[in-house]
């Protein structure tokens, strides 16, 4: 009797653990059951994959996706949509919407909204306050939670743990990895006049390097000291990186694909406020560290920090626009002209997007592509040549600073759970999403 399968994906590239080669994928009850040449089993469905590479599915974990609360920014629906049409297959949410993700309850609100209107796989993060300290052992145990979020210096929303003892007081409480926005609050509030004295190039000297050095050096002492691991989110320049090479121990390290593409001043001139996020964008001296920091293997993981906001809202006068810009649709397509330009390789783009998520998250059966993990793969074509055109976004708010830009590399489908929820652009099915689980809280 020939083997059976759900799904067979034929005549493939796959990128597995055991490296990048021509081989099929058979799929069952939702997870990959055998990957080798499959050529006399029979299968439900079958994709031909001829030309295409399989990757393991596309994790993106750092992404805003506004709901509660400013659902006419985005919501999980069209959030979970341009996920899967950028290739994504899983989404880590972060906690500052409103109200802020803070309790039992927010969370449960959020796995409810997620349930038959998500497209891809989800977790949300409890974002940290001097309020729910004493409860994040407990609020982090919760099924469908990805950590706890701290932001140490304001951002959108009011989410904030700005000082020494409470940030103690947070890391004290709780075991898994922390993930931490690093701005020192007090030295942006000092330097403030900066930003209301001149326009959007005073951004990122406003929010300068030393505002993030000094976060992230108070935080990688206070992790120290409460012996917990922490997670630094969108680092952005060469002094913190030199910094976190030296604790590798304690903490891994995120970059997003904005800090890792766009320069100081140059955004600012083409894009004015539609370039201001939270950490800044800075000059390329910076840019160059945080690809030397990609080689040197310091960082860990690229999270979109997808943060949309409307363009009514983004043309306000600089500094009443909101900082953020969308992300997760474009952050697949980016990595892969980055490296069709030769700044990353193909297992680096992977071992960024999957692998390392499902080891610093401990996300279980998820983020390798290997016999007995869920089946999500993320198909692309590396080599085609196509433009971001507005039209393809499903983000609420419209617009990407990435827009006309010529890429080559492009996401085909995205299959969860052995489920094709896009194919050439096009989604597929219904919105069928499920909790992401973690090792810690299983
Ligand atoms: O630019 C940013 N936007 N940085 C953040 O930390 C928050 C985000 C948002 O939610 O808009």
């Amino acid at each position: 009797m020939p083997a059976s399968y759900d799904l067979i994906i034929r005549n493939a590239t796959v990128a597995s653990h055991a490296g990048i080669g021509p081989a099929d994928i058979g799929v069952k009850d939702g997870r990959t059951a055998a990957i080798g040449d499959l050529a006399t089993a029979d299968a439900g469905e079958v994709i031909d994959a001829s030309g295409l590479h399989v990757l393991p599915g596309v994790i993106d974990s750092q992404v805003h996706f506004r709901e509660p609360g400013a659902e006419h920014k985005e919501d999980l629906a069209t959030g979970s949509q341009a996920a899967v049409l950028g290739g994504v297959t899983a989404v880590f949410e972060m906690p500052n919407t409103r109200p802020s993700t803070t309790t039992a309850e927010a969370l449960e609100d959020k796995l409810k909204r997620a349930a038959g209107r998500m497209w891809c796989d989800h977790a949300f993060y409890v974002g940290a306050s001097a309020e729910n300290a004493q409860d994040l052992a407990d609020l982090e145990q919760l099924p469908g939670c990805s950590g706890v979020k701290m932001f140490m210096g304001s951002s959108t929303g009011d989410l904030l743990v700005w000082d020494d003892p409470t940030v103690l007081e947070v890391l004290k409480h709780g075991r898994r990895r922390v993930a931490i926005h690093a701005e020192d609050e007090e030295r942006l509030k000092q330097r403030k006049h900066l930003a209301d004295e001149g326009g959007v190039h005073q951004h990122p000297v406003w929010r300068d390097e030393e505002t993030a050095l000094r976060a992230t050096t108070r935080v990688l002492k206070l992790a120290r000291e409460a012996g917990r691991r922490i997670h630094v989110l969108h680092v952005t320049t060469a002094e913190e990186m030199a910094l976190l090479a030296n604790h590798r121990d304690i903490a891994t390290v995120e970059v997003t694909p904005q800090h890792l593409t766009l320069a100081a001043p140059d955004c600012y001139d083409r894009l004015g406020t539609y370039a201001q996020m939270n950490p800044p964008i800075r000059e390329a001296r910076h840019r160059a560290a945080l690809w030397d920091a990609v080689r040197a293997g310091i960082v860990d993981v690229i999270g979109s920090d997808h943060a949309p906001h409307t363009a009514e809202e983004k043309a306000k006068p600089y500094p009443q626009s909101p900082s953020g810009m969308p992300g997760v649709q474009t952050l697949l397509p980016l990595l892969l002209d980055h490296m069709n330009a030769g700044r990353l390789s193909l297992e680096r783009l992977i071992d960024l997007t999957s692998t390392s998520a499902q080891r610093i998250f401990g996300i279980a059966g998820k983020g390798r592509l290997a016999v007995g993990y869920d089946a999500d793969f993320t198909v692309v074509d590396l080599r085609k040549s196509w433009q971001i055109d507005e039209k393809w976004l499903a983000s609420r708010c419209g617009w990407s600073p990435f827009a006309g830009q010529d890429i080559v590399g492009k996401p085909i489908g995205t299959i969860i759970r052995g489920q094709r929820v896009m194919w050439e652009d096009t989604l597929i099915g219904a919105p069928s999403g499920q909790p992401v689980r973690f090792q810690e809280a299983l």
